[in-house]
């Protein structure tokens, strides 16, 4: 009978899923992942409501976001250090000036400005080189170079695509993607799509940020199953160029194709997941950050040497105990204990007694300031 149910919401839904061109995107939850999703998605152009539970987590997921924006100027307007020397010469004006009164503070400049084009510089010390050139800049230009302007036009263009609200249903009458990055608890984002589902447009497309549930668990809260597709993104999602976008077996082919495009849009790589247990990336990440952990418990080595093994032995640009506490114990937690009561027997998916006390003290890692390492 439910068979028959499915079939029936099926057939009678897909006649309704087109591809889409998505414009307006609904972000749902104001958490680190939730904000991420929506700056990223306002600093490419689209119209973006975050919604949340209150008004004061909203004020600090916009705080979040405009520190944010803030850090990815000075990276984006610092990473190639010549041709912001050229362009701050022809903005500024300042390089005939530089020729013409060589004062001490000039020369500075130069000095400044200078020694980051060194490539031994930049190749070892890449943070210094930006925090170089961006001194340089604001040397350069205290009234305000086309340089400036330009980074300050892009928050500024970003943020006005952004608004925030504390009720979803208000907002998701003009939505072409709802993106969903509340708390991984199956009952609640049911709750939630439920009754989305009753106040969206019949061709807006329904996606789940979850890292540890089945998007078919989701989906089936609703009667839009072909309109319904995983996106899943990094954390820090302005920074991490990968998104995994999942198809269910409800998932409609165009619905997955306007999902495609809009990570693209969105200036990220995506790639096609099936919808099973950790999709690609944490079926592969957290049996290691979980091994990881089990040699530490083990006593075969101190977590900073395991920490520095795989910075430098790997080329990983984070050790699994600093990524742990990067990501959230509690989420890392989350994930292994879901998949342990699906596959109790499977030893990588073994929950880890060091990682449980943690969290029982509230040890999650960076966002409480102790984790694995303590945080100023
Ligand atoms: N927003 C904007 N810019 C940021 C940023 C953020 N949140 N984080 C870093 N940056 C930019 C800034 O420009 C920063 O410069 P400043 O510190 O001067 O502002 C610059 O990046 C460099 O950052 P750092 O010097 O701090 O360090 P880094 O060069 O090593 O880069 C990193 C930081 C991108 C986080 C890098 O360490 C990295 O890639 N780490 C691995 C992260 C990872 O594996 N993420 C996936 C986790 S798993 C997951 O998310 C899925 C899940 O479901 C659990």
């Amino acid at each position: 009978m439910a068979f028959a149910t499915r079939r029936f919401v099926r057939s009678a839904s897909s006649a309704a899923a087109k591809k889409l061109i998505v414009k307006h995107v609904t972000v749902i939850g104001g958490g680190l992942m939730g904000a991420g999703i929506a700056q990223v998605a306002a600093a490419t152009g689209h119209t973006v409501v975050l919604v949340d539970q209150t008004d004061e987590i909203l004020k600090n997921s916009r705080k979040g976001i405009e520190d944010s924006l803030k850090r990815m100027t000075k990276k984006m307007f610092t990473d190639k250090p010549e041709e912001m020397i050229l362009r701050c010469m022809i903005y500024t004006q300042h390089w005939t000036v530089v020729w013409l009164i060589p004062d001490s503070a000039r020369l500075l400049c130069w000095f400044l400005l200078l020694l980051p084009k060194s490539w031994a510089l930049r190749s070892s010390h890449p943070r210094l080189t930006r925090k170089l050139v961006w001194t340089s800049l604001c040397f350069l230009d205290k009234q305000g170079s086309a340089v400036f302007e330009a980074a300050a036009q892009f928050i500024e263009k970003t943020l006005k695509n952004l608004t925030v609200s504390t009720d979803p249903v208000a907002v998701v009458h003009s939505t072409d993607l709802v993106i969903e990055a509340i708390v991984e608890n199956l009952q609640v984002k049911n709750d939630l799509f439920k009754r989305l589902d009753k106040f969206a447009p019949e061709n807006t497309i329904f996606a789940s940020n979850t890292s540890s549930l089945q998007i078919t668990d989701i989906a089936n809260s609703t009667t839009r199953q072909d309109r319904f597709g995983g996106l899943h993104f990094f954390n820090p999602v302005p920074m991490m160029k990968l998104v995994e976008v999942i198809k269910t077996p409800m998932t409609n082919q165009k619905t997955f194709e306007s999902l495609m495009e809009f990570t693209k849009a969105l200036g990220k790589n995506p790639i096609s997941c099936k919808d099973t247990p950790g999709f690609v990336v944490n079926r592969l990440l957290v049996p290691y950050l979980m091994e990881a952990v089990r040699l530490y418990e083990r006593g075969d080595a101190s977590k900073e040497d395991i920490d520095v093994a795989m910075k430098l032995g790997a080329g990983y640009p984070m050790g699994p105990f600093e990524l742990l506490d990067y990501v959230g114990l509690d989420t890392s937690k989350y994930i292994i204990d879901g998949w342990h009561s699906l596959e109790p027997n499977n030893p990588l998916f073994a929950p880890s007694p060091l990682l449980n006390k943690l969290v029982e003290e509230r040890k999650m890692g960076k966002k409480t300031g102790e984790g694995f390492y303590k945080y100023k």
